[in-house]
């Protein structure tokens, strides 16, 4: 999978050069290309934002230097790709969002600032490929570097051959729709506190069992928007 990001911070995406997602680039999975918006403009100032139409207070992201990087990043690529803009006003991303857009061969993740965008940019970046306003949650962040790191760990390790053990991927939270059941490891005995005696059973339907149990009892507790009604 090919992954550009645009952004006036470029490096923010510097830790994508660590962990798992590091290795991943390193062995040609995931191929990551940062790139400075700032490289895109024309003048002394290097500018990429200016005062709103219509008045209101912040800066807007100007369109010109987004279309020159939205170009340069479309035409090298053999698919039209995906841009994903995170936006506080966009749709909700999910595990499921992080599914679907794990088997796209091309993303692009544009991140805004300040105000936000001029509109005009995801209108010409319909033109070039699919475009999708994404947000993280409902809170806002100062620009979408942090969304967007947050979207790309979750998209990446998705991706066929980033993460080991694809076992691992199966029973996590949101895989099913509940939460994750809790888990032990050695020693049987810390501090006083004992690890459930059903998971030392042997009994892998007893503990199957109890592990469903938990997913839904933690999923009622923390998170009963999750459960049908
Ligand atoms: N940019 C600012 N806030 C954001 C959010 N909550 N999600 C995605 N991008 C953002």
């Amino acid at each position: 999978m090919r992954i550009d990001v645009v952004s006036i911070f470029p490096e923010f995406f510097d830790v994508l050069e660590v962990s798992l997602l590091g290795k991943a680039r390193g062995r040609g999975i995931l191929d990551i290309r940062v790139h400075d918006l700032r490289a895109h403009t024309h003048d002394r100032h290097r500018t990429v934002d200016d005062t709103p139409y219509g008045g209101g207070a912040g800066m807007v992201m100007k369109p010109e230097p987004w279309g020159d990087v939205l170009d340069e990043v479309a035409t090298d690529a053999a698919s039209r790709p995906i841009f994903v803009f995170p936006s506080p006003a966009g749709e909700r991303f999910t595990q499921a969002t992080a599914r679907e857009l794990s088997s796209a061969p091309h993303l692009v993740f544009g991140c805004g600032r300040y105000e936000g965008i001029d509109e005009r940019v995801f209108a010409y970046a319909a033109t070039l490929g699919d475009v999708r306003l994404v947000s993280l949650g409902d809170y806002v962040l100062n620009g979408g570097e942090v969304a967007a790191m947050a979207m790309i760990e979750a998209i990446g390790r998705l991706v066929p051959g980033v993460v080991g053990n694809p076992e691992s991927l199966v029973e996590e939270s949101h895989e099913d729709g509940l939460l994750e059941y809790p888990s032990y490891t050695k020693p049987a005995s810390w501090r006083g506190y004992d690890v459930p005696e059903i998971l030392r059973s042997g009994d892998h339907g007893k503990v199957a069992q109890w592990r469903r149990g938990q997913q839904l009892e933690r999923t009622r507790e923390r998170r009963p928007d999750l459960l049908p009604d």
